[in-house]
């Protein structure tokens, strides 16, 4: 079979926000909406790793009223979906409140500003800032720790996405990063052989929120 016949036949067509798209067999629905152009959040994706489904923010609607998490469920053709709808913003705005309330809320220091995906979902969702500070925590700032002699984690921006723990076992077979904690208390720690980590800084380029930096000092 020649490529392009194979392309076509992989072809499906299903339907997101009205809007019809293409897509390839075993694509997910998460994959098909942001390679056509169309915003769903999600923090826990990465095109390279596995979906973890931790973050819950890529939750969309079925035709019939079911909720899925888009970045686990693959495309099927005649499927039909909503992005935003009732439905969806009652399970999604709660979490982004929650992660907003909970996250450090000094975007001029951090070096995710202007790239941030929380600041981006912020935006998609006109979370209301007045509301957030309602459900804040007392202040607490917790302090930025070294990992290795390369790179320091901040805690107060982490969003506990996983994606850093992901990459880390995909370029070293284990991972060299691990959570410690509960909750909001939980946080990323380093454990093990510094010499093991092959220092390719792919875990801080990944880092959706910037709690992964370079050491300056
Ligand atoms: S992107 Fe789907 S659950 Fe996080």
């Amino acid at each position: 079979m020649n490529a392009s016949k194979e392309k076509k036949m992989s072809n499906i067509t299903l339907t997101i926000d009205g809007k019809e798209i293409q897509a390839r067999s075993g694509m997910t629905v998460l994959e098909a909406a942001l390679e056509n152009g169309i915003s769903i959040p999600h923090l826990c994706y990465h095109p390279e790793l596995k979906p973890p489904g931790a973050c819950r923010l890529c939750m969309v609607e079925m035709a019939d009223g079911e909720l899925v998490t888009a970045c686990r469920v693959t495309v099927k053709t005649g499927m039909n979906i909503q992005t935003r709808s009732e439905a969806v913003d009652k399970a999604v705005r709660p979490i982004i409140e929650l992660l907003v309330a909970y996250h450090h809320d000094n975007c001029r220091g951090c070096p995710a500003n202007g790239k941030c995906e929380l600041q981006k979902i912020m935006a998609l969702y006109k979370i209301d800032r007045k509301r957030v500070r309602q459900l804040q925590p007392p202040a607490e700032t917790k302090p930025v720790a070294a990992l290795t002699s390369y790179f320091q984690y901040d805690a107060n921006r982490c969003i506990q996405c996983g994606i850093c723990l992901s990459t880390c076992e995909q370029v070293c077979g284990e991972s060299l990063l691990h959570y410690v904690g509960r909750g909001h208390e939980m946080s990323v720690a380093f454990y093990g052989d510094e010499k093991k980590c092959e220092h390719c800084l792919k875990c801080l380029a990944r880092c959706p929120v910037g709690a992964l930096f370079i050491q300056t000092t």
